[in-house]
C-alpha cells in the first residue's frame, strides 16, 4: 500500500488509537447490532504516486494441454491456446467488454515451443506427456493455422497481444539447472516475419518465461540473458523498419530477484521498453489455508517489498523501461478450485491491482483469462466467475492516475484511489477483509501529508483541506458495492448491489449499474465485501 511507504510513522500512532476503538466496540455483542466503525479515508490529491497504463487490466493464456494434472486434479481441459474454441460467443464478449483488455500469450511450456515457420519444415508435434522431460512434456509446435486464427480472433475481439517466445532455443541444459550458451533466435525471427507479412498486430513480444534468477526448473544468467535482449530488440527494429509504433520488447518474464534483474537491466540499456515479473505469493494451490492468507491484511503486504525493490532498480538505472506483472495467479500449480476461482480471490486481486499501481505497476496480467482454478472464466463454460467482474470494473472505474490513499482506521480495510476514468472526479476502492464488521467510510482529500511525513517528529496532525461542505451537499456518488452469493465467500457467483451477475440466454455481458448515492453519506461498506466508489464532484490537481 502507498500509504505505508509514505506515512508509517504518523500511521503507527494513529493505528494504536483506533484498534483500541474497535477493540472497544467488537467486545460488544456483534450479531446483536450492526457494529460501525465510523472511519475516514485520506486521499492526497496533490500530485499522482504511479500512473498506469489506460489498458491496465490484462490476462493470460497458456499452452497447458489437458493431460496437465496437479494433486491428481486436471483443471485445463481445452483451454489452452492450441486448443480453445475461439469462436465461443461468451468468450468473444467477455474480451470485447474490456475495449481493450491485453491478453499475453505464455507460460511455463513456452520455452519448449516450436513455430511451424517457413524455415522449419519438420512435422509440427504437440506437447506429449512424458515426465522425464523438463516441465513434464516433450517439445511442442504451433501451426501456423493456429497462429493465424488467435491474431484473427485478436483483430475480431479488440484484444492487445503480448507473444511469449521461446528463450531456451539453442541452449544447452547443463545438470545444476543452468541453461548455458546464446539464444538461437532463428525460429523466432521467422515467426516474426511472417506476423508482420501476413498484417498482424502484435502489441509486444516478450523473451523468455520464469529463467530469471534461480529459475524455475532452469536459469538463465543475467548477462547472457540482457545480450540475448538486445538481439531481439535488433530483430525487431530490422523486421520493423519503417513501421511508426514498434511492438515492445519484453522480458523476462520470471520472479523477481534483486541482484539478477538490477546486473539484467543494467546490462539491456535502451534494448528493453517493459520489465516483467510474477508473482504466487501465496503458495502452492494445494495450501488449505489460502483464505487465511488472503483475510490476513500482513500477509497481503508482504508483496510490497517486491514491488518496491524493483521500482527502486528502475528508478536508480538509466533504463526507461517500465515495470509490468507480466503473469499473476496467486496461487501456483493451477490455483484452487472454490478459493482462486471463487468471489473470495478478489480481496487478493484488486487488492494486488491496486498495491501494483501505487508502484508505478503499469499493467497487471492475471494468470488466467481461462484455465486452471484461477480463470477469470470458467473452464469449461466460459461464464465468468467473479474477479472477471472485479477486473472489468476496475478497467472502467479506475483511471490511470494513481493516489496515495491511506485508510488509518483498520487494517482489515484496504483502500485504494485513482483519478476517474474518463470522467470527472475519482475512483475510490474498498475492500473489507472483516467478516462481521461494517465500517462506514468518510473521505477526505488531504493535501498536507508529504508535510505531515516531513515533520512526523513533532507528532502533529496537520489540517485536513476538507472539500467545500456546499459543493459537497450538491455532490451525488455512484457507488458499485460487491458481495458474495448468500454471503458465501467461496461461491462462484458475485453479487453488483445485491444483484447476481449472470449472463443473458444470449450470452451477453450484463451492465454494471451503480446505486447513487448522497455526498453527505458515509460509505457503507459491508462485511466481506468491495466497494467501489465514483466521485465525480471532486477536482483535485493531481487529476488535472
Ligand atoms: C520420455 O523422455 C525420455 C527422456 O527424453 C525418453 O528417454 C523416453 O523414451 C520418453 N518416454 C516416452 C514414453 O516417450
Ligand atoms: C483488424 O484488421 C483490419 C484489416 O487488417 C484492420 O484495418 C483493423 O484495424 C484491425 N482491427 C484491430 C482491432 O486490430
Ligand atoms: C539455429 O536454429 C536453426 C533452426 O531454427 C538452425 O538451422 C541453426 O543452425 C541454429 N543456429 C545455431 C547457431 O545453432
Ligand atoms: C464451471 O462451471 C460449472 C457449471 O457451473 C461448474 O460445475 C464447475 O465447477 C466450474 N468449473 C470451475 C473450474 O470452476
Ligand atoms: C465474527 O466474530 C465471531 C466472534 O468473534 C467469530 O467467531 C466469527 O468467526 C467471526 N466471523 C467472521 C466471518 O469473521
Amino acid at each position: 500500500m502507498g500509504s505505508l511507504v509514505f506515512h508509517m510513522g504518523w500511521c503507527y500512532v494513529v493505528s494504536l488509537f483506533c484498534f483500541s476503538f474497535i477493540f472497544m466496540y467488537a467486545a460488544e455483542d456483534v450479531k446483536a447490532a450492526n457494529v460501525s466503525v465510523d472511519n475516514t479515508v485520506f486521499i492526497d490529491g496533490k500530485i499522482p504516486i504511479g500512473k498506469t497504463d489506460s489498458d491496465f487490466i490484462c490476462a493470460t493464456m497458456d499452452w497447458w494441454p489437458p493431460e496437465k494434472c496437479d494433486y491428481g486434479t486436471c483443471s485445463w481441459d481445452h483451454s489452452s491456446m492450441l486448443n480453445l474454441d475461439l469462436n465461443n460467443i461468451v468468450f468473444l464478449n467477455a474480451i470485447k467488454a474490456f475495449s481493450r483488455l491485453k491478453i499475453r500469450l505464455g507460460g511455463t511450456l513456452q520455452d519448449k515451443v516450436i513455430y511451424q515457420t517457413e524455415d522449419h519444415l519438420q512435422p509440427c508435434i504437440p506437447f506429449a506427456k512424458n515426465s522425464s522431460e523438463l516441465f513434464g512434456f516433450t517439445r511442442g509446435c504451433l501451426p501456423l493455422s493456429r497462429w493465424d486464427e488467435l491474431n484473427s480472433f485478436s483483430n475480431k475481439s479488440g484484444a492487445l497481444i503480448v507473444f511469449g517466445l521461446n528463450a531456451l532455443n539453442g541452449r544447452s541444459i547443463q545438470s545444476d539447472n543452468s541453461a548455458v550458451g546464446a539464444w538461437n533466435s532463428t525460429n523466432a525471427a521467422s515467426l516474426i516475419r511472417y506476423t508482420v507479412k501476413n498484417g498482424y498486430n502484435i502489441y509486444g513480444w516478450e523473451l523468455g518465461n520464469e529463467l530469471s534468477g534461480n529459475g524455475v526448473g532452469v536459469r538463465v544468467a543475467a548477462d547472457q540473458y540482457a545480450s540475448d535482449t538486445i538481439v531481439l530488440h535488433d530483430l525487431i527494429q530490422d523486421i520493423y523498419k519503417g513501421f511508426d509504433v514498434k511492438p515492445k520488447i519484453i522480458a523476462p518474464g520470471g520472479f523477481y530477484e534483486p541482484n539478477w534483474f538490477k546486473r539484467y537491466i543494467d546490462k539491456t540499456g535502451g534494448s528493453i521498453n517493459v520489465v516483467t515479473h510474477h508473482i504466487y505469493n501465496l503458495g502452492p494451490g494445494v495450501d488449505e489455508h489460502l483464505i487465511e492468507k488472503i483475510l490476513d491484511p500482513s500477509y497481503l503486504d508482504g508483496e510490497a517489498d517486491v514491488f518496491r525493490g524493483l521500482q527502486n532498480i528502475l528508478k536508480s538505472s538509466a533504463t526507461s523501461a517500465v515495470a509490468w506483472v507480466g503473469e499473476s495467479g496467486g496461487a501456483y500449480n493451477s490455483g484452487r478450485n472454490h478459493v482462486t476461482n471463487a468471489f473470495v480471490f478478489s480481496f487478493w486481486y484488486l487488492d494486488q491491482l491496486g498495491m501494483a499501481s501505487a508502484f508505478d505497476t503499469k499493467t497487471y496480467c492475471r494468470q488466467t483469462l481461462i484455465g486452471g482454478n484461477y480463470g477469470l472464466l470458467n473452464t469449461t463454460t466460459f461464464v465468468p466467475n467473479p474477479d472477471y467482474y472485479s477486473a472489468l470494473l476496475w478497467h472502467r472505474l479506475m483511471g490511470t492516475h494513481v493516489l496515495s490513499t491511506n485508510f488509518p482506521g483498520t487494517k482489515k480495510i484496504r483502500a485504494y484511489a485513482h483519478c476517474a476514468k474518463q470522467s470527472q472526479g475519482i475512483t475510490l476502492l474498498l475492500i473489507n477483509l472483516d467478516g462481521n464488521n461494517t465500517v462506514e467510510a468518510k473521505v477526505d482529500f488531504d493535501g498536507t501529508l508529504v508535510h505531515r511525513h516531513k515533520h512526523r517528529h513533532h507528532r502533529h496532525r496537520s489540517k485536513v483541506i476538507k472539500m467545500p461542505q456546499a459543493n459537497e451537499a450538491r455532490g451525488k456518488r455512484e457507488e458499485y458495492h460487491l458481495t458474495a452469493m448468500d454471503g458465501n465467500i467461496q461461491s462462484q457467483t458475485m453479487l453488483l448491489n445485491g444483484k447476481a451477475l449472470t449472463l443473458d440466454s444470449s450470452g451477453a455481458i450484463p451492465p454494471l449499474e451503480p446505486i447513487t448515492v448522497t455526498s453527505s453519506e458515509p460509505v457503507r461498506v459491508a462485511p466481506f465485501s468491495i466497494v467501489f466508489v465514483h466521485v465525480p464532484y471532486v477536482a483535485l490537481p493531481a487529476c488535472k
